[in-house]
């Protein structure tokens, strides 16, 4: 196995979006940020420089980090933030992960701009489960704001109002040739007649589910989150937040241009998104294309409406892990999260004409009630491990404080989420199930629910209230994927299982940034076990303090 070295210093770039120059903070002057290629069981050293004038974190989003929970990033959570002009070094080694992944600030909205893709192949003298592509092409769709991320979202925290919806989506970093100015750079994905090519799909949206199709392609999907599929076949794809797809797309078609394209899978109602399309072109190279059909217009795919839910169901539910695998099946922690959207009264000494959120409200998430709260003095990880009082409080509760009907219409004065850093502690070695049911106090939404630190098994996803004694029956005990982000459907539920055995804190939160910066998180502490090889490793000792 290799050790890989990088440098990443983070600072403002100039780059040129829709017409105009803005300042965005990228790594190394580049977006999206350099792309980590390793191999399974190598181990990376980065260097993070903050040159920029915010405080930084980088997540390396989906990387197991066993033992190395240190190096997992989100601010306050396991580090500090990096603070203008320091730095610190993040080490890890992949550890039985195969396909994509990606590396992404965690620290207010900076994502926005800061992030980028992480290709794991096999070890030496392995192979992938299918046959070798001729290409493999990362796409990295994505968000982008005329106005500052950073502006975006303190405006929107100051008045309680939800923040602006983006101006444009990127693939690659490119709005692509249906915006203004964008035409020229839209990016290119060239391919031979009859060739092969690996597209590794990442949505590294900050607020947006995207759907994703290319104009008379199908797909024979292969992997996600690192983590291979049972190869299936789709026109097709949509992806929360945080989730990759690896795809196959063969050039079976008449030598021309064809458009690679993603828009919004909006699936709240009334939540405004942003309606444009992102476009790159998947442009046919064979000698037997003339200088007529490279000049002719792309094909444009047929995108499913903003609201098919049923479109993105019928994905979401098809994949499979490609073999039997060992679901866990003594469960020694039962839990059902209640996850939502929510309305809360001004914080105290705000006037009610500076809350902005629907009838002078503000808006607010949270998980059983809790909306979640960053410390500011420790990280989370540093107060578990030196034992540091006041940081966090360890109730957070395994089920939500009543039942009603989460997806029904529910006057909100039966739940206002309190406030609160609390965390639900876990033995080394303990098995989780974790029913994640999607609520509509405010409005039903779809949420990318992200855990740090594991993969999961996802069992079963429905509609409606989860209901244990009709619902366990359908949960996939065979081939479940294994994931680290899994959809949870509008108004409906997901049951996801995993085994603690990472030690350290593990955030779990929704993959929306907006959600995040509403409550939508909480965290698990998973205890150490018996031995090194259970055991949390110290920190580096150039470890971010406060
Ligand atoms: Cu990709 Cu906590 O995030």
């Amino acid at each position: 196995a290799k050790v890989h070295h990088h440098n990443f210093v983070v600072q403002a770039t100039p780059v040129k979006r829709l017409c105009k120059i803005h300042k965005i903070i990228t790594v190394n002057g580049m977006y999206p940020g350099p792309t980590l290629e390793v191999q399974n069981g190598d181990t990376l050293v980065v260097n993070v420089v903050n040159k920029a004038r915010y405080n930084v974190t980088i997540h390396w989003h989906g990387v197991r980090q066993i033992r190395t929970g240190w190096a997992d990033g989100p601010e306050f959570v396991t580090q500090c933030p990096i603070r203008p002009g320091k730095s610190y070094t993040y080490r890890f080694t992949i550890q039985g992960q195969e396909g994509t992944l990606w590396w992404h600030a965690h620290s207010s909205w900076l994502r926005a701009t800061v992030y980028g893709a992480l290709i794991i192949r096999p070890k030496e003298g392995e192979s992938y489960p299918f046959p070798k592509p001729k290409h493999e092409t990362a796409l990295l769709l994505g968000e982008w704001w005329n106005k500052n991320p950073i502006d975006v979202v303190r405006q929107a925290t100051r008045t309680g109002a939800a923040p602006n919806v983006s101006d444009a989506y990127t693939i690659n970093g490119q709005p692509g040739d249906r915006y203004n100015c964008s035409g020229k750079d839209t990016l290119i994905v060239p391919i031979d007649s009859g060739e092969t090519n690996l597209l590794r799909v990442v949505n590294s949206a900050l607020n947006q589910q995207l759907f994703f199709k290319v104009a008379k392609h199908k797909f024979t999907v292969v992997g996600a989150d690192a983590s291979y599929v049972k190869p299936f076949t789709t026109s097709v794809l949509m992806l929360g937040p945080g989730q990759t797809t690896d795809v196959l797309i063969t050039a079976d078609q008449p030598p021309a241009k064809y458009y690679i394209a993603a828009q919004a899978y909006a699936s709240a109602q009334g939540a405004p998104f942003d309606n444009t399309t992102t476009t790159a072109i998947l442009e046919y190279k064979s000698a037997s294309c003339s200088a007529k059909c490279n000049s002719t217009k792309p094909h444009m795919p047929r995108m499913p409406a903003f609201n098919d839910t049923a479109t993105a169901t019928s994905f979401t539910t098809k994949f499979r892990s490609p073999r039997k695998v060992q679901v866990p099946t003594k469960i020694d922690h039962n839990l059902f999260f209640a996850v939502g959207l929510g309305l809360n009264n001004c914080p105290r000494g705000v006037s009610r004409s500076r809350c902005q959120g629907p009838n002078g409200t503000r808006f607010t998430a949270s998980m059983n009630n809790v909306s979640f709260v960053l410390p500011s003095n420790f990280s989370m990880l540093q107060a578990h491990q030196q034992g540091i009082p006041g940081v966090f409080t360890t109730d957070f509760p395994a089920n939500p404080p009543r039942k009603f009907d989460y997806t029904g219409n529910v006057s909100r004065s039966l739940w206002q989420p309190i406030t609160g850093t609390k965390v639900y502690r876990l033995k080394y070695g303990e098995t989780v199930q974790l029913v994640l049911q999607g609520t509509s106090i405010f409005t039903a939404e779809n949420h990318p629910i992200h855990l740090h630190g594991y993969d999961f098994y996802i069992l079963a996803e429905g509609f409606g209230n989860f209901n244990p004694s009709r619902d366990t029956a359908k949960f996939n005990l065979v081939d479940p994927p294994l994931r680290n982000t899994a959809s949870l459907p509008v108004g409906g539920w997901t049951v996801i299982r995993f085994v603690a055995d990472n030690p350290g804190v593990w955030l779990l939160h929704c993959h929306l940034d907006v959600h995040i910066t509403w409550g939508l998180a909480m965290a698990f502490v998973v205890e150490n076990g018996v031995g090194e090889l259970q055991t949390l490793e110290p920190p580096p000792a150039d470890h971010p303090v406060c």
